[in-house]
């Protein structure tokens, strides 16, 4: 779920919606056409549980080929997020997304009619890049064309938006996994990716984009259409105006400045963190737990993998609820136990073996319950600390760089997990994860701060002060 908010000012707020009109027909329906891309965002990463196995036997593929063609996507996923920053600054965000969904129609398809392995991961790799550029792409837009009173419930809808893309594409696997038809699975993604190619064209370009390229008139017309009134347009342009004169500078804040570092190297580990979790493992591979899980046929295995699906998708309300009452530490320790626990659990069971159906039925319980732990906490917190933390005149150069990781440890859990299996056992794999669940709640306590309710203004001023990472919260 990338959530990337750059265009707040340092105050907290939003520049450029001072005077909110609200929800017209042409916001919502921009606002529909983004969230489609998110949707797609999650087809893509859940498309390829069900389509593995029918994948590997139709080629006769080896476990590290099977991993291969899971992580291609992620691997083009980083390759896009690194690319999308300039290709989004120099050509606006209506044509980078106009790019993605081609991408996405392009590797859909590709994916479908691809005669063997080679030609699927370089269509997988293709994909990727559509992920990447619209996981970036997609959020920023719809944080540039939304009244700052929808803003929030905007970005929470795109991430509510993937992980419902992901259940989509379970139950459509699930649906063609009686006859085994793994290229309509990876086909049918084509026309989402239609309608959202159409759907951009539509579009509105960004007028923060505009105002950036000096474009003020069109900027100005954009905003007079989204906000239904003149008077509000120009107000809002002007506040553009006054915070493009912050000028991003990451990299050679980056380069020469301590404490940026540390905002960056943050941002890398709070994304290791969340996909070291190990919750890729379940969403690429469920079937393949179920079956570790004695879930013999593969009606059960999909069914199984679609209920996953589904509790992600209302876990990540628990998350929603949370995040501003308890704030995100207590938030992110829960879910890291609950996970801890989880994984652990399942890999005692697999230990002592699962045999009876009561057994099989507590091990996907315990299933569930880790899911229910990654949806409430790391899932949607670890995206929002990240566009937190980071300096306003780097936090450009800041989310790419924690984008890209997360997409760069998404390949690194996907290219690892069967051989895992197959070299330390099913049991100890699962125990591994539990281990890291259980070492990131140390690390939460030690190094990540408490940002509920505390301006970006003072998380910046502490953390250009040295302050502690765990204490860049301090009012
Ligand atoms: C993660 C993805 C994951 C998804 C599951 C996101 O926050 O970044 O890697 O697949 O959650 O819901």
């Amino acid at each position: 779920m990338a959530t990337v908010i750059t265009d707040r000012s340092s105050d907290g707020s939003s520049p450029f919606d001072k005077d909110d009109t609200g929800l017209n027909r042409h916001v919502f329906i921009a606002c529909m056409i983004a969230a489609l891309a998110g949707l797609l965002f999650g087809l893509d990463i859940g498309v390829i549980s069900g389509a593995l196995p029918f994948i590997a036997k139709e080629f006769g593929l080896a476990t590290h080929t099977q991993e291969w063609v899971v992580s291609s996507m992620m691997f083009g996923a980083a390759v896009g997020a690194v690319g999308s920053g300039p290709l989004s600054r120099k050509f606006g965000r209506k044509y980078s997304l106009i790019v993605a969904s081609i991408l996405f129609s392009v590797g859909s398809l590709g994916c479908a009619i691809a005669g063997n392995p080679e030609i699927l991961i370089v269509f997988r790799v293709l994909l990727g890049l559509a992920v990447g550029v619209a996981s970036f792409t997609a959020p920023l837009y719809l944080s540039e064309i939304a009244p700052q009173r929808l803003r929030g419930s905007l970005i929470s809808m795109y991430q509510l938006m993937i992980t419902i893309g992901i259940v989509v594409a379970f139950l459509s696997d699930t649906a063609f996994s009686y006859e085994g038809q793994w290229r309509w699975m990876l086909g049918v993604i084509t026309i989402p990716a239609l309608i959202l190619f159409i759907g951009v064209l539509m579009l509105p370009r960004s007028p923060r984009w505009l105002a950036l390229q000096g474009r003020h008139v069109e900027a100005k017309q954009v905003l007079a259409l989204l906000r239904g009134c003149d008077v509000s347009a120009k107000k809002e342009l002007e506040a553009i105006r006054e915070s493009l004169k912050i000028k991003q500078s990451g990299w050679s804040l980056f380069k020469s400045n301590s404490n940026c570092r540390r905002a960056v190297y943050l941002g890398i580990v709070l994304q290791v963190m969340q996909q070291f979790t190990g919750m890729n493992v379940v969403m690429y591979y469920a079937p393949k737990i179920f079956k570790i899980a004695g879930f013999a046929s593969t009606e059960q295995q999909m069914w199984g993998t679609v209920i996953v699906g589904l509790v992600n998708v209302f876990a990540t309300f628990i998350a929603i609820g949370l995040v501003d009452k308890w704030g995100r530490k207590p938030v992110l320790k829960l879910g890291f136990l609950v996970m801890a626990a989880g994984m652990a659990i399942l890999g005692t069971l697999l230990h002592m073996g699962v045999t009876t159906p009561v057994e099989q039925y507590f091990a996907a319980f315990v299933l569930l319950i880790f899911i229910v732990g990654f949806a409430m906490s790391a899932g949607p917190l670890i995206w929002v600390l990240c566009s937190e933390i980071q300096p306003l005149k780097a936090r450009d150069f800041g989310i790419t760089v924690s984008t890209a990781t997360n997409w760069i440890a998404n390949m690194i859990v996907g290219a690892t997990f069967l051989t895992f299996l197959q070299v330390l056992g099913n049991a100890q794999t699962f125990w591994l994860y539990a281990a890291l669940n259980l070492v990131f709640i140390f690390v939460t306590m030690a190094l990540i701060p408490e940002t509920k309710g505390v301006s970006l203004e003072k998380i910046e001023q502490n953390l250009m002060k040295g302050v502690p990472l765990s204490k860049l919260g301090r009012k």
